[in-house]
């Protein structure tokens, strides 16, 4: 179909059982991207696979340059991105180890680079515009999640309003009633302005996300970092069967 792109978040720093067979170290008029953009390879289909926060872990969600990151894939030939992210579930059934397509966006995110149409960036887009967002994620390759999400029986929840908070701390219990008021079924810190930028750069996008742990105060108590982790490292097993449908479905 095209050049599936693969954007992973914390605990996703590759996809299994890929072969490397080119990288990159992409640099826009927008800065440098996130890290090496790997050409990749998984029977016999290729794709592109970029860790959001760099290789090892070290860019924070607050500080990971969106734009160079979706520009690059742009670039590079991507003509869909998937994007993975580990979230906080505050919704019903958004429990830690649930798989999670979302369908829907609240953004709470400040201070961050969120448009291409930035006029003191030669070589990026000048014009004036405003793109539809009304629906944030690209129907068929939520579909296409969804379908291998099943296939693999891991139940996923398809559609789900994600919150995303601009960090890097988690949030307070107050803040995660009023997201819950507001509608909002998991949270999580990247998925803008990541999202409304393959937007105007036409690529269509979506979003698997893992829930690693109930949203602050929901359990009462705090948040133990511990079983984040846990749930971080089971959970990605799953994400990880699905990208390997999802890449040999998609990939050319
Ligand atoms: N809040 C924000 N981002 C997150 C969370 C959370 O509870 N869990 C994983 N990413």
């Amino acid at each position: 179909m095209g050049l599936l792109a693969v954007i992973g978040g914390s605990g996703c720093q590759g996809v299994r059982d890929a072969g490397v067979i080119g990288h990159s170290e992409p640099v826009t008029p927008f800065g440098d991207a996130s890290g090496a953009l790997l050409h990749c390879r998984l029977a016999g289909r290729e794709f592109l696979f970029l860790a959001r926060h760099g290789a090892p872990h070290h860019i924070p969600p607050h500080r990971v340059n969106y734009r160079a990151n979706i520009w690059a894939l742009q670039q590079a030939g991507a003509s869909a991105v998937v994007a993975v992210n580990a979230v906080g579930g505050i919704g019903d059934g958004m429990h830690p180890g649930r798989i999670v397509v979302p369908d829907q966006i609240v953004d709470y995110t400040h201070g961050r680079a969120q448009t291409f149409f930035d006029e003191d960036h030669p070589g990026g887009l000048t014009h004036v515009t405003h793109v539809d967002f009304t629906e944030p994620y690209a129907d068929e390759l939520r579909d296409g999640l969804l379908g291998a999400a099943r296939a693999r029986d891991l139940q996923p929840a398809d559609g789900a309003v994600y919150g995303v908070t601009q960090g890097p701390r988690l949030e307070t219990a107050a803040e995660i009633r009023r997201m819950e008021r507001d509608g909002c079924d998991i949270v999580g810190m990247t998925g803008m302005p990541e999202a409304a930028l393959a937007r105007e750069l036409e690529l269509p996008y979506a979003c698997i996300a893992l829930v690693v742990n109930w949203g602050a105060g929901i359990e009462g108590g705090g948040i133990a970092i511990s079983s984040v982790m846990r749930h971080l490292e089971e959970g990605m097993e799953k994400v990880q069967e699905v990208l390997q449908i999802i890449i040999r479905e998609y990939g050319k």
